[in-house]
């Protein structure tokens, strides 16, 4: 499914968003530092283990060693290819790919319950445009060719409140230039939260940085989650619990042209 590409070029990025300085606590592992909770939650019932062991192979994405362009990854010619990282049940995902059966989308999540729950969805809808990619999306990412993604979404990624642990957030400063080379120009980057601290560092650090333009005409653009876009668990959640999220769009500026 994947095509052969360039080994070297695709190793030598693999720093911006694999922060491979950045290693366990034991010191030796070649492995980035695990920048999320947990990889496997209740004992998952027949039915979703079921999913797992049928559907998942189908869908599922290798881990890449060299260049992975992603168009290869769909029969359908995929108009645009979208990535959402951490899909956590895939409710989103599903609901994008059954809305949009032209794009090819991909879908990262390290926790395998909600994995399951993706494969569900998918199944349900029937959907044969999704790809999932069940690791740590810092193995895939480097892989992919510059300009090779039409849109990203982030829907309300692990927060990491903590100063000291800014690094690992996934929209921000490290990680922005590498969202740069992935979309094409004029493709978006979707992030939504209702972690106040994720919110104010995502207004510090996106519409500042030169490669991106905050879609902001007023308050309705961050308040309502956009016309396109479908509810996720944990936006379902913060609403409950009374905390509104926020919803941000950043267009990729069109890259300089050689005169
Ligand atoms: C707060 S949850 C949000 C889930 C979902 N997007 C939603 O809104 O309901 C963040 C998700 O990101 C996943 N995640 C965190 N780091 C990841 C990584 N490096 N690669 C893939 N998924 C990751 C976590 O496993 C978790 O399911």
């Amino acid at each position: 499914m994947a095509s052969a590409g360039n080994a070297s070029t695709s190793s030598k990025r693999s720093k911006t968003l694999l922060t491979s300085n950045e290693t366990d606590t034991d010191g030796g592992s070649q492995e980035p530092i695990r920048f999320y909770g947990r990889r496997k939650g209740k004992p998952l019932k027949a039915g979703r283990l079921a999913f797992l062991d049928t559907l998942l192979p189908k869908l599922k994405i290798a881990r890449p060693t060299r260049a992975l362009d992603p168009r290869t990854l769909f029969e359908h010619k995929p108009r645009q290819i979208w990535l959402e990282i951490g899909f956590g049940g895939g409710e989103h995902l599903a609901a994008q790919a059954a809305a949009n059966p032209d794009v090819g989308l991909i879908g990262s999540e390290v926790f395998l319950n909600g994995v399951a729950g993706a494969l569900k969805e998918i199944d349900a809808r029937g959907v044969t445009n999704a790809r999932l990619y069940n690791e740590d999306v810092r193995f895939l990412v480097p892989h992919l060719p510059p300009a090779s993604l039409d849109r990203i979404f982030l829907m309300f990624p692990d927060p990491w409140p903590k100063t000291r642990h800014a690094k690992r957030r996934f929209f921000g400063p490290e990680n922005l230039p590498e969202f740069a080379r992935l979309l094409v120009d004029g493709g978006e980057l979707r992030v939504a939260s209702d972690h106040p601290v994720y919110i104010r560092w995502c207004l510090q650090h996106g519409p500042v940085h030169p490669d991106f333009v905050w879609q902001v005409a007023g308050p309705h653009d961050w308040r309502e989650r956009p016309a396109d876009g479908f509810p996720t668990r944990y936006e379902q959640k913060a609403i409950e619990a009374g905390r509104p999220p926020v919803y941000m769009r950043f267009v990729r500026r069109p890259r300089a042209t050689a005169v």
